[in-house]
């Protein structure tokens, strides 16, 4: 309850939010302790802790508490043997209700890369939600077996929701056309391995930027830095969603464009972010087969880049980077997947309290 009203008095746009998230807490049994604890994170800063803290949004942590992921990142890199016994005895649940290679398969070979177990299911059809079980009954009994759980749901909000009804960490691995914070995490170790800091940097997202949701949280992430610059490459119809390009972007000041062709731009960027046409997303057949050849980045479109514009692209990929483009140094896809790995094992360890 003081966090609500702290809340309230100090950020009023959290109000609602608020409501929910206090009730959520009491209905989930969450004591006075936790409350006070995100009370002292929240509002009086300055306090390093990211034991037993959940990630479902970018603006869940502060700058400081990123930096202390991302180093933990480099420093595993540096000496993966160092963190193989870390996690021995402990068991990260992933809770996949919708399909995924990357993040799936990273916070598990993350999990195990530091000496834990893993549990988890990976479709909703193979877990007792096909049977009707709600998401609170699923976290609840997965938290009498598990340690620390990642959730990737179709529906947006769904890990929040999920994480007021348990007491152990809940990472939020993607929900709907919302967020994606750790691919966001997976971004910037990248960004920081090629070019050491993601400041004074032009950055251009390609594609569909409207149901991209690792575009929302990227975006949202580095518009807390300073200069960044957004360049978004999309059809019309894929644009940004009004309330990153209003909410978040234009209210931090940050310089952007919002164009219709790739070519023009190529080199102003130092980082091109490609995504793919989310079909899944679309409520029309029509509309995806209309706009899901519109970019494609080949050789002939990477010839206008500079010497040291890298590509990314979360992945997975359908045709809108061609294969003839993998082979050129710039493109760095494959290796921001690895990365992946890397900084989910930080945040695993972060958030189990363990470094
Ligand atoms: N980048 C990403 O989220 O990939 P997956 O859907 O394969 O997990």
């Amino acid at each position: 309850m003081i966090y609500f009203l702290n809340t309230i008095v100090f950020n009023p746009k959290k109000y609602y939010f608020c409501i929910g998230f206090s009730f959520g807490k009491l209905r989930g049994g969450k004591g006075c302790n936790e409350i006070w604890k995100l009370f002292i994170i929240k509002n009086i800063g300055g306090f390093i802790m990211l034991k037993n803290r959940s990630l479902i949004d970018p603006s869940d942590f502060t700058r400081e508490e990123f930096r202390e992921i991302f180093d933990l990142g480099h420093q595993i890199i540096a000496n993966p043997e160092k963190y193989s016994k870390s996690c021995e005895g402990k068991i990260l649940a992933t809770l996949f209700y919708e399909p995924s290679t990357r993040t799936r398969l990273s916070f598990e070979t993350a999990m195990l890369r530091l000496g834990g177990q893993v549990i988890g299911f990976s479709e909703a059809a193979s877990s007792s939600t096909a049977k009707g079980e709600s998401i609170a009954d699923t976290l609840r009994t997965v938290e009498c077996y598990a340690d620390i759980a990642a959730m990737r749901h179709p529906k947006e909000g769904a890990p929040r929701l999920a994480s007021h009804y348990i007491h152990m960490p809940l990472i939020n691995a993607g929900d709907g056309g919302h967020q994606h914070p750790t691919q966001t995490l997976t971004d910037i170790l990248t960004i920081e391995r090629l070019r050491g800091n993601v400041e004074n940097k032009t950055y251009g997202f390609c594609g569909d930027l409207k149901f991209g949701r690792t575009v929302h949280s990227l975006v949202k992430f580095l518009s807390n830095y300073e200069g960044v610059r957004f360049i978004f490459i999309s059809p019309e119809e894929l644009r940004v969603p009004e309330y990153i390009r209003e909410e978040v972007v234009r209210k931090k000041g940050i310089p952007f464009e919002e164009v219709d062709q790739m070519e023009p731009y190529m080199n102003q960027l130092d980082f091109l972010y490609m995504t793919r046409v989310q079909r899944e997303r679309f409520f029309n057949e029509e509309d995806y087969i209309r706009l899901k050849d519109r970019f494609i980045l080949d050789k002939e479109k990477m010839s206008y880049a500079r010497p040291d514009t890298y590509i990314l692209h979360p992945l997975p990929r359908v045709n809108e980077i061609s294969t003839e483009v993998d082979d050129d140094p710039r493109a760095q896809y494959f290796q921001q997947a690895k990365n992946g790995m890397y900084v989910r094992m930080a945040l695993i360890l972060k958030l189990l309290g363990i470094y």
